[in-house]
């Protein structure tokens, strides 16, 4: 198992996971759903899945003819999000490496990235994988972090970017650059889901989204 991916393991043995309070409230719940614009039928995607604690809220935007995927390569993550997912027929979870795993092209309404784009070693290769994987009109939800150091507050960024580069082998790669690189365009929204005009000079966390434009060649 390579370093990141034991790293993300034992956090997946934990009892409790920190961003479990941030990742179950009903707004950020909801903020998912809309974000996506999940409607019933849907087939929707949840890369770095983790212990599964979006699969509930993706599972009820799609109903019962729907289908909800969740990947992580952490064993014990994948392990802890398919107990959770047990009670659905139509919530599939596996163990896989969101930036090489083979998706059905041009298959999936939406993909969630919470948090995981940037855990990975390959940041571009996760977000050309999420492109292929979405249909033409697809959206992507992409909270994350974003710790490029600029302004007042770019010694607090930096310092948090060592963290993650310590603790979680972080790349330095900046997702929504990559996600605006692959989609020819992308957002960040605000908690109620309304576009920024502009980023404020101290934000560590970004809500990104985008839409698969048809026909659009990276
Ligand atoms: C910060 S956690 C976020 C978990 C979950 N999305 C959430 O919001 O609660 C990052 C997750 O990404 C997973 N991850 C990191 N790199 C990955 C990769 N290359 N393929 C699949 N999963 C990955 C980790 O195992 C971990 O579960």
């Amino acid at each position: 198992m390579g370093r990141e991916r034991t790293i993300w393991n034992w956090y997946g043995g934990m009892p409790v996971q920190a961003v479990e309070w941030f990742g179950t409230q009903r707004e950020f719940l909801r903020l998912i759903t809309t974000t996506l614009a999940l409607r019933q039928g849907d087939r929707v995607v949840d890369l770095g899945c983790g212990g599964g604690l979006h699969l509930p809220a993706l599972r009820e935007a799609v109903g019962p003819h729907g289908h909800v995927l969740g990947l992580d390569f952490s064993p014990r993550m994948a392990a802890k999000a398919a107990a959770r997912a047990a009670a659905w027929e139509n919530v599939e979870v596996r163990q896989a490496d969101m930036t090489t795993v083979e998706l059905e092209p041009e298959a999936w309404d939406g993909a969630l990235a919470s948090f995981s784009i940037s855990a990975t070693r390959d940041v571009a290769g996760a977000v050309a994988n999420i492109h292929r994987a979405l249909r033409p009109g697809g959206r992507l939800f992409a909270p994350d972090m974003h710790l490029v150091a600029r302004g007042l507050g770019a010694p607090v960024t930096a310092a948090f970017g060592l963290v993650y580069r310590l603790l979680a082998g972080w790349t330095g790669v900046d997702v929504l650059e990559t996600v605006r690189a692959r989609f020819g365009s992308a957002e960040v929204v605000n908690r109620s889901g309304v576009p920024l005009a502009t980023l404020p000079s101290f934000a560590p966390v970004l809500m990104i989204t985008a839409t698969k434009r048809p026909g659009h060649q990276p």
